[in-house]
């Protein structure tokens, strides 16, 4: 009978309690606009408002891994969420707690906003590849680059390339056209160069960009810088026939002025001379 009771107190204690965490901190402003921002596996996550008075705190809960926390009680609005996502094909949920500095070892649930799904893999964006050296010789244009690099490591120390995560999946295209025409072109390959064949009398602009076909979205990468060729360049190509219509044009002013100043020369000698006659003959 007493025991009964002494059950039922707790019972109600315990539903008591509970419904004081369940309110929680009924006055804290969960997240909003929650982004995901991911290039080469780099991957930050982004949400507003700054807090005042409260702090975050960022849990990621995989499918099959379990929650990591990161950012504890942090009081910026983004999180480098990249060492918890290194399951790289797996898809990926972040909880963002809003958690005032006591309320962490509290035993209430702090209140929280959750992200849309982010799978790495098929999300990240590529970045730009990085163009090491090209040539043009004769008819044929050689362009070497190097496959960006992701914050993740082998056991060896040494950065995993994006090409060492997505393997066959990953290609580049070389975009490249006849300087200053716009008909482009593009050439691809799975290695580290392109090797194609052009008009040996015409220079060349080209820039590379990682492609993963299969994916559906994200499946173009960011652009190299652009770069030209500069083969036989004569000073018509460098400086454009401007310089050369401005420079006829200052020969031809300059001959003119040359021509009138020695026409008038003449001609004040000419009367100088006759001056020179007329007293002789008025004599
Ligand atoms: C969330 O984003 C929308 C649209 O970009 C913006 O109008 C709003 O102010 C943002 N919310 C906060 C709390 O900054
Ligand atoms: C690029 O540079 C490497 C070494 O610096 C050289 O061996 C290679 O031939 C160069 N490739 C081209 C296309 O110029
Ligand atoms: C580290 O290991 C990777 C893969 O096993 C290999 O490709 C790379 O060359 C190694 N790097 C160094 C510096 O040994």
């Amino acid at each position: 009978m007493l025991r009964a009771v002494a059950a039922g107190r707790a019972l109600l204690l315990s539903a008591l309690l509970w419904r004081l965490a369940a309110a929680g901190n009924p006055e804290l402003p969960t997240a909003v606009n929650i982004t995901w921002s991911s290039i080469n596996f780099k991957t930050i996550l982004q949400w507003q408002p700054k807090p005042s008075g409260y702090f975050y705190t960022v849990e990621i809960h995989g499918q099959t891994s379990d929650t990591k926390k990161k950012c504890i009680l942090t009081a910026e609005t983004e999180c480098d969420v990249t060492d918890v996502l290194r399951n790289v094909k797996e898809t990926y949920t972040a909880h963002i707690l809003s958690v005032t500095s006591s309320g962490m070892d509290n035993f209430e649930e702090p209140p929280f906003a959750v992200s849309e799904k982010f799978t790495p893999y098929s999300q990240t964006v590529l970045g730009k590849p990085e163009i090491q050296n090209y040539t043009q010789k004769g008819s044929k244009l050689n362009v070497v680059f190097q496959d960006p690099l992701t914050p993740y490591t082998f056991p060896n120390g040494s950065f995993q390339s994006i090409r060492d995560i997505f393997q066959h999946d990953l290609e580049y295209k070389l975009y490249y056209w006849k300087d200053q025409s716009s008909g482009k072109k593009d050439a691809t390959t799975e290695s580290h160069k392109f090797e194609i064949s052009v008009d040996n009398t015409k220079n060349y602009c080209f820039y590379i960009q990682g492609v993963i076909p299969s994916r559906r979205e994200n499946r173009n990468g960011q652009e190299s810088m652009v770069l030209c060729t500069s083969i036989g360049r004569n000073i018509l190509d460098e400086y454009g026939a401007e310089v050369f219509i401005i420079i006829a044009v200052i020969v031809i002013a300059v001959i003119t002025l040359a021509v009138v100043l020695s026409v008038i020369l003449c001609k004040r000698k000419k009367t100088k001379a006759a001056r020179e006659k007329e007293p002789l003959n008025s004599i």
